[in-house]
């Protein structure tokens, strides 16, 4: 098309660091199809709606930089920005197509959580290892007959845990969307071992709470609060309240890692060429959106509304209840 694309390192960082900003010919970008990550870097801090600035005497107030980025876009004589990542990401684009910026989004998270899309890349894999994790677990909880409790990603809803505790054969999954009661928990580890198997899998999606609690935070040593924890909890309890020998583990990070899967590949190409088409049409303010069997366009402010939680009532969750695994209620 004769374009000339320029990647922007660490999110919009790179727009105010020296090297911040490189060409992607070509060269750049041939052979990274197999690979996970980003070429350019990434961080999930230093919002530019709240970029913070630390004052002399060490306090931190935050700023709206949004002008900042579109006046560093204009100063490079960009014109027209791709944004590729989450709810939070496309809030930032959003925010800048308000205020006159040429965008279109790409739903890229691992949590399949914009209602917008029916798959956001980085899911698909995500659940991919998930799943082989929970293959594998099962070598040591049946060999130890051990009840095995494993935290999986999903902040607010609990996609990646539905779809690996289902594909991985999971005896408990607990989501952010049901509230859990230990005690349903119990009994179906219980029947469970009544039937003569002498093993359990439970799943819980990280931002899992029980019935009237809250989701778990730990503080962290820089003194930030971080979700996670609760399969620890779940797995004590468990433990405490069966007399089975339990262990409890946080799959973290390796789930937005590794290869990504071929149809995660297939997605990430269909976005992309999609985002390219709208920019050619002159079609911004939009997000590309999985609408099967085709990429559609959706307004970004319509695409940021909304988070996709997984219905109580869909065939997912039903498959899983008809399968007889306990959803926690
Ligand atoms: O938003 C994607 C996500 O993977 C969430 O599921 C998870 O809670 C979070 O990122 C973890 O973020 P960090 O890498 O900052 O620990």
């Amino acid at each position: 098309m004769g374009w000339e694309i320029l990647g922007i390192r660490d999110s919009y960082d790179g727009l105010f660091e020296e090297g911040g900003v490189v060409r992607l010919d070509r060269k750049a970008v041939s052979g990274i199809t197999h690979q996970g990550g980003t070429i350019l870097g990434t961080t999930n801090r230093g919002n530019p709606l709240r970029w913070p600035v630390k004052a002399r005497d060490g306090s931190v107030t935050y700023e709206d930089r949004t002008r900042d980025v579109i006046e560093a876009l204009a100063d490079l004589g960009v014109d027209a920005l791709i944004a590729i990542g989450g709810d939070g990401s496309l809030a930032i684009a959003n925010s800048l197509a308000e205020k006159g910026l040429k965008v279109i989004g790409v739903p890229k998270t691992i949590d399949n959580d914009l209602a917008a899309t029916q798959l956001t890349f980085g899911f698909i894999t995500a659940v991919e290892t998930a799943t082989d994790a929970l293959d594998k677990l099962h070598s040591t909880a049946e060999s130890h007959e051990r009840v095995m409790v494993v935290e999986l990603m999903g902040r607010n809803t609990g996609w990646i845990a539905l779809y690996a505790g289902l594909a991985g054969t999971a005896d408990v999954i607990l989501i952010p969307e049901i509230p859990y009661d230990l005690g349903s928990v119990c009994e179906k580890i219980e029947a469970r071992y009544a039937r003569g198997r002498n093993f359990a899998i439970v799943v819980v999606a990280e931002g899992s709470y029980p019935v009237g609690g809250q989701p778990l935070f730990k503080q962290t040593g820089s003194g930030q609060k971080r979700l996670g924890g609760m399969a620890e909890v779940v797995a004590e309890a468990i433990a405490d309240r069966t007399g089975r020998e339990t262990r409890s583990l946080v799959l973290g990070h390796l789930q937005r890692g590794g290869s990504p899967s071929a149809y995660d590949r297939l997605l990430a190409l269909r976005f992309g060429t999609a985002a390219v088409r709208l920019a050619e049409q002159g079609a911004f303010g939009c997000m590309v959106a999985l609408d099967p069997p085709e990429v559609h366009a959706v307004p970004l402010a319509e695409a940021i509304s909304k988070t996709k939680f997984v219905p109580l009532e869909g065939d997912i969750v039903q498959t899983a209840r008809a399968m007889g695994i306990c959803m926690g209620d």
